[in-house]
This record gives structure tokens, C-alpha cells and sequence, in this order.
């Protein structure tokens, strides 16, 4: 009797089909890191180096930058000015909070942030930090005002590592010309694969992702290759390096954690979460997020985007399930709150699911599986940034209902948000031309036009 319910159940909600497993074959290739020596310091005395900036507030008019000096730590200013002032006279200047750590048997250099106020929105502007023939000369360019249509493209990479693959991913997304921030969704330098955590390759990471994160916004979401912590040579503060290195405006948000915060950026609410803190009932984050979903003004901000990075829903064998937990807490408000999309990294391949979700399952009912839901987020896995771990080329058979396209390729992913109602997402796998997608598709926005989507996939 039960069986019989359950394939009626199953029949009904329209998921009996799987969706598509590409069966493009990459080129083996190894996972071999860069050497160290390939990623040198920039040339000049106490030069400044592994810059990177990010939204220093919660509506985009600040912006955090962030680098490293290894000699002394002065200079601590970083200067700046209109793009358009092309004399550089109204130059104006923020002081870094400078900060250190060890780690084991490193020592950091001094490693700088400063916090530029007051910007106008939907402007460039230059920066200047360094001193003598150490100085170096970025830009950056402020998001327009939040405001319904106003359209903006984000990049979305994780997983990201130091590999020739890294710089292929890397260097392919900053090939399309067209991403505006970066959203990144977890584990940076894998530095805690190598022994004592090395954390020198915390560093060559900070040189290597520097030709992007120097001049756009990178939106931080902290990975298990964060936690950094190894007790066995006296290490067990939590994401020692990761806090060191790379700050958020958490407070902005009225969080209490750099390892959840939001801020909202054009036309997009974006809710980063910790897959490695406590989310349970009653803990900081489940607190955090309950109030802060009511916040979100979609008429201001139509596109609610959430960054995790173990993910909810994830067909492969590597780390089956290891979101579960997270889902059974946060899916009923993903539903509730109409969440548009959720991004995630840590399976080392691509995978997009259809709108579903999972809360109808009642432990004393018993009957559990995914509905197509009009009001669920779609779920994506972009863990494929190409780092030493390798690809994660194990997908369960045959694929379940939820997955509408899996493919193990290392790869990118662009969302361009058009306005309140329509955004276009492509996925960029490595070996194609930026011209090509592996996957795409028209997200319509859950709370102002919830229809179905359609997609299409090249498969080879
Ligand atoms: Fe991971």
C-alpha cells in the first residue's frame, strides 16, 4: 500500500524524470598547484601586494580594501580619487587597521584594511597604495543604486586553489568582460593541504586572484578549507587565516559574525551563511538569519541570492548529503521568503538543480522527497574553480529527480540580472570559449514572476 502511494506521490509531483548528465569528457589533466615562485612579489621597496576589495557596507557606498606589506607596515594609507579627475586633485585618504598573526612556524607580514567611506554610487575611481617605487595604481567601480531594474552581473566561482586549472577558470571569467563582483563561495588557497598549513600559500593565493580582486568586489563566503584547524601542532582557533585576511562588513547587517553577513548590491539581496558554524535553532546564525529574511525589500532589491558553501542539494558522491543538515533548518525559510538562488561550492564539479524543496517531510509521516516548487530557490553547485583536490567525477545513478544538469568539468558561472523580472545565467565550462555556454538559462524572479523555466545545455 505504501509503495503504491509512493509512486502515486512520485507520478504526481512531475520529478519520476531525471534531468541531464553530460557526458562531455574533459581532457585529463593533473591537478598540479603552481609553484610558489610563480606567483612573485610585485617589483619596488616594501611594495604593497595581495590586494583585494570588497562591499565594505550594507548598501554599496563603502568599500573594504585589503592588502599586504611585507617589510614595515607603513604605508598605511590607501589614496584615492575620481576616475574622471583626471589629475588625481581631489585625492583623498584612508588609514589601514593593520593586523598579524602566526601560525604554527609563519609569521604573517603586515596585512592592511582600509575602509573607503562616503563613495558616490556608479562611479570609478582610482587608489593608490604604496609609497616611492613601491607604489601601485588599481581602480574599482562602485555598484549603481539598489533599485529594482537596475541591471548587474556577478560572476560566480568557488573552490578556487592555485592550479593551472584555477588560472584557467580565472582567467576565462575575466575574458567575458562582463562580470561587476565576484560572488565566491568558499575555499580559497588550500593551504591546509600541504604540511603545518602552510601558509605561504595563503599568500601566493592573495598574488595569484589579485588581477581581479584588486579592481571588483569579491563577496567572501568562508569553506571547510577555512577552518584551518589543527590541533595536533597547537592550532585550534577557527579560521585563524581567513579572519586575518579577509574582512566583510558583517556588523553592517547587525551580525556578530564575519561568517554570516549580507549586503545588498543593484538589484540583488545577498545572504552569505557558514556551512562550518552552528545554524541549529537558538544558535547566533539561525538567529541572524530569521531576522534579517524579513528585511529584505523586494521591491528595492527583487533578487534574493544566498552563498553556502556545502551544498543543500548535490547528486555527486563527494560530500553526498553533507548539507543536510543545514537544509532540514533553512529550506522551509528559503521557500517562505521566495529565495531566488542559492549558490554553493565544495563538489568539485557543476550542478543545477530544478525548484524543489524538501519541507513537507514529517519524521512521524515518513514520506520524503523533493516536490517541484514554483516558490523554491534553484540550487546550483559551482565548486569547480579547478583546485589540487581534483575533479569530483562520481555522480550518483541514476540521477535523481531534483537534478536538472550535472556536469563534472571544471568551469564558471555568470548571472546577469536584466531587471526585476528576468536574469540571464550561463555556465562556462574551461575548455570552451567564452562565447560558449555548457548550461544556461532565463531565471524569472520568484516574487515577481514566478514561472517555470526552461533550459538549454550543450553537451559537448
Ligand atoms: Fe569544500
Amino acid at each position: 500500500m505504501w509503495f503504491l502511494l509512493t509512486i502515486l506521490l512520485l507520478l504526481s509531483n512531475g520529478l519520476t524524470e531525471g534531468g541531464v548528465t553530460s557526458t562531455y569528457v574533459r581532457k585529463a589533466a593533473p591537478s598540479v598547484e603552481i609553484p610558489k615562485e610563480c606567483f612573485p612579489r610585485p617589483p619596488g621597496y616594501n611594495a604593497p601586494e595581495q590586494v583585494h576589495i570588497t562591499q565594505g557596507d550594507y548598501t554599496g557606498t563603502s568599500i573594504i580594501v585589503s592588502w599586504v606589506t611585507p617589510l614595515k607596515e607603513q604605508p598605511k594609507l590607501v589614496t584615492y580619487w575620481e576616475a574622471d579627475d583626471k589629475k588625481g586633485i581631489t585625492r583623498v585618504r584612508a588609514r589601514s587597521r593593520t593586523t598579524t598573526y602566526r601560525y604554527y612556524n609563519y609569521s604573517s607580514e603586515y596585512i592592511h584594511h582600509a575602509t573607503i567611506r562616503r563613495l558616490k554610487y556608479n562611479t570609478k575611481y582610482m587608489y593608490e597604495l604604496g609609497k616611492g617605487n613601491g607604489t601601485r595604481q588599481f581602480w574599482f567601480t562602485t555598484p549603481p543604486e539598489s533599485g529594482p531594474d537596475v541591471p548587474y552581473t556577478f560572476g560566480i566561482i568557488g573552490d578556487l586553489g592555485q592550479t593551472q586549472a584555477s588560472n584557467q577558470t580565472l582567467e576565462h571569467y575575466l575574458a567575458s568582460g562582463k562580470g561587476q563582483t565576484v560572488l565566491f563561495v568558499g575555499d580559497f588557497s588550500y593551504a591546509d593541504v600541504h604540511p603545518f598549513h602552510d601558509n605561504e600559500k595563503w599568500d601566493t593565493f592573495g598574488r595569484f586572484i589579485e588581477k581581479s580582486s584588486a579592481y571588483e568586489p569579491w563577496i567572501y563566503c568562508a569553506g571547510n578549507h577555512e577552518l584551518d584547524l589543527a590541533p595536533e601542532i597547537g592550532e585550534q582557533v577557527l579560521f585563524k587565516p581567513y579572519k586575518h585576511r579577509y574582512h566583510v562588513p558583517f556588523r553592517a547587517s547587525q551580525s556578530t559574525s564575519p561568517l554570516w553577513y549580507s549586503i545588498k548590491r543593484a538589484s540583488a539581496h545577498i545572504i552569505v551563511l557558514s556551512s562550518y558554524s552552528a545554524y541549529a535553532i537558538y544558535t547566533p546564525q539561525y538567529r541572524w538569519l530569521k531576522q534579517e529574511l524579513p528585511k529584505v525589500n523586494r521591491s528595492e532589491t527583487p533578487w534574493l541570492i544566498v552563498l553556502m558553501h556545502s551544498p543543500m542539494y548535490n547528486s555527486n558522491n563527494y560530500h553526498y548529503m553533507e548539507g543536510e543538515t543545514m537544509r532540514v533548518v533553512f529550506e522551509p525559510w528559503f521557500v517562505k521568503y521566495k529565495v531566488d538562488l542559492v549558490f554553493a561550492g565544495h563538489v568539485h564539479s557543476y550542478e543545477r538543480s530544478e525548484r524543489v524543496s524538501n519541507i513537507q517531510y514529517n519524521i512521524t509521516e515518513g514520506v520524503s522527497c523533493p516536490v517541484k516548487d514554483p516558490s523554491a530557490p534553484v540550487y546550483l553547485t559551482v565548486g569547480d574553480g579547478g583546485n589540487i583536490e581534483g575533479i569530483a567525477d562520481s555522480f550518483i545513478e541514476h540521477q535523481p529527480s531534483y537534478s536538472a544538469f550535472r556536469e563534472a568539468s571544471f568551469g564558471h558561472a555568470l548571472l546577469e540580472i536584466k531587471n526585476r523580472t528576468h536574469a540571464f545565467y550561463t555556465w562556462h565550462r574551461n575548455q570552451d570559449s567564452m562565447a560558449v555556454s555548457g548550461d544556461s538559462i532565463w531565471f524569472y524572479n520568484r516574487y515577481w514572476f514566478p514561472k517555470e523555466e526552461t533550459s538549454s545545455n550543450t553537451l559537448t
